[in-house]
């Protein structure tokens, strides 16, 4: 007979292992929470044959209490998602232009967790439904844990972090209806005119991936490389699939959807029990400081892509694991942008910026303040933090030093080498949107770029959800937005839900 597994603490004792073995219980007894073997679990203890169930029946009761409380708050937004293991391995040495080690040397391998999700849509939607689609990377780097928590888009719907609690609001259900409705987000984004260039991307087939192997990924936004001299560059990231990308048709996503809506999950799945590991090659745009000032549009606006900007290996990620456990692994997972390791720090994009504080924070609530000691978020280096204390603390600190600094030997010190790059900064505070606000043209641009069949399929997605917007002036002014991205693409949506051209073309001369 096998010891049960609450043997081990007690386990040094002899005394106490010839007891244990004596009343252990077979391995594969079920136990209560506190490993007290389960005499009966199909019939509760009752008064007699005719009595009422008791209370002190341990097992009914805590099965009830931890039954009712199996869920905890999903994502508020990217609910629906799938994670899988796997490594990232550097491409070289690439220490001139970033001190992150984990892209110290050639070869060098970083064990990496990654969520796809949807992002509108609740926990147990199809996934089909048309949707930008999450790309969240933990790196668990020598260094600490990097998160790069991007999307299979290149660009965002808006540039500023105060707008985006609004349009969630907008793209999620009505909360008369329940029911998400057009009318309520283009009223929203028809004051959004820099949202013209991702509703391009997301109305084209790429809202609509036909795996999650076969999408991109990006970080959209601007971050630093900073190296060991604090020598700073604006990078921005890109996943290339190595699978290539392939999406499906509104009506593929259809038919798909009345047969399998966990058809991502599926194929995800069973391409890695397949042994079809999925790859991706990571790749990096840079940009002098002085640089930025060189665009005709803002570099650190999240609307716009860096077009000409060469792009650079950083290295491979291949995906060869999933998890053991959904709930324990992909539901606890906890990404945040501002979990960030020593030579990669955040730009001034200003919707990245209020990134940095949301994510840790609503984790906090959805998950608790010590999500990060659960052992999907584990950094795999030692943590040696003085935060104290808080709900669920699993930790193992041992010392009375919890303050820094301290004279006590080993006492926790900070180190210089690893301070924050410096900006220099003038001028006053201010609230005003950026100067070059550029929304118009990279929608056109995109547009023009797709392929005839591409293009058909675009303006007949737009054109669906546009044509059920009952308030002319909200559906006229969207409308001039696509006119002003390209003639031809705001005409076209415009026959298609049976407006006034010259009416649109009027309003787009406005713009
Ligand atoms: C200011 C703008 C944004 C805010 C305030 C915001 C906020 C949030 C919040 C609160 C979550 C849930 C986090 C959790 O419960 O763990 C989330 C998830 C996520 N967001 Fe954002 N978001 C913003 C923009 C973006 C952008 C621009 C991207 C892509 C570049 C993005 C990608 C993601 C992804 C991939 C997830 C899911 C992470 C996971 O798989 O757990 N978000 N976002």
């Amino acid at each position: 007979m096998q010891l049960h597994r609450y043997a081990r603490p007690l386990g040094a004792s002899l005394l106490g292992l010839a007891l244990l073995a004596a009343h252990a219980h077979a391995q594969n007894t079920l136990t209560r929470a506190n490993g007290a073997p389960v005499g009966d679990n199909q019939n509760s203890q009752t008064a007699g044959p005719a009595g009422p169930a008791l209370l002190q029946d341990a097992q009914l009761v805590e099965k009830l209490q931890h039954f009712g409380r199996e869920r905890i708050p999903e994502r508020v937004v990217h609910a629906r998602g799938t994670g899988v293991h796997g490594q990232f391995v550097s491409a070289g040495d690439f220490s001139e232009l970033t001190a992150a080690s984990l892209f110290g040397a050639a070869g060098k391998t970083t064990p990496v967790f990654v969520r796809f999700s949807t992002v509108i849509h609740p926990s147990g939607s199809p996934e089909t439904l048309r949707d930008p689609r999450g790309f969240a990377t933990k790196f668990y780097t020598d260094q600490g844990n990097w998160d790069l928590v991007g999307n299979n888009l290149p660009v965002f719907f808006i540039r500023d972090a105060i707008k985006f609690p609004d349009m969630v609001h907008s793209l999620k259900p009505s909360p008369v209806t329940n029911r998400q409705d057009p009318n309520r987000y283009f009223d929203f984004f028809s004051h959004v005119p820099e949202a013209t260039h991702m509703l391009t991307w997301v109305y084209s087939d790429n809202g609509t991936p036909a795996s999650y192997r076969t999408m991109d990924g990006f970080g959209v936004h601007a971050f630093k490389f900073v190296n060991a001299k604090g020598e700073v560059h604006y990078v921005k990231f890109h996943w290339k699939s190595r699978q290539g990308i392939r999406n499906l048709s509104a009506k593929e996503a259809e038919a798909v959807q009345g047969k399998d809506f966990n058809n991502l999950t599926h194929d995800l799945y069973d391409a890695i029990a397949a042994k079809n590991y999925p790859a991706w090659d990571l790749y990096v745009q840079v940009l002098k400081p002085e640089q930025l000032s060189g665009f005709a549009f803002d570099p650190q606006d999240a609307t716009k892509v860096w077009p000409n900007v060469p792009e650079t290996k950083l290295g491979t990620m291949t995906l060869d694991r999933v998890p053991a456990n959904f709930f324990q692994e992909t539901e606890q997972a906890a990404f945040a942008p501002v979990r960030m390791v020593p030579g990669i720090e955040a730009s001034e994009d200003r919707l990245l910026q209020g990134r940095l504080f949301s994510y840790a924070d609503t984790q906090t609530y959805r998950l608790g303040v010590n999500n990060q000691q659960l052992p999907i978020n584990r950094p795999r280096v030692p943590v040696r933090a003085y935060h104290q204390d808080g709900a669920m603390n699993a930790g193992a600190t041992d010392s009375d030093v919890n303050y820094q600094p301290s004279e006590t030997a080993g006492a926790y010190a900070d180190d210089a080498r690893y301070k924050a790059s410096q900006l220099p900064l003038s001028g006053t505070t201010q609230q005003q949107r950026i100067a070059r606000t550029m929304n118009f043209e990279q929608a056109g641009e995109l547009y023009r770029s797709l392929s005839p069949q591409q293009k058909s399929n675009l303006i007949a997605n737009l054109a669906g959800d546009l044509g059920q917007v009952k308030d002319s002036r909200v559906r006229d002014t969207m409308l001039s937005y696509f006119y002003k991205a390209d003639a031809d693409y705001g005409a076209r949506i415009a026959k298609a839900v049976g407006a006034r051209p010259e009416q649109i073309e009027r309003l787009a001369r406005a713009l």
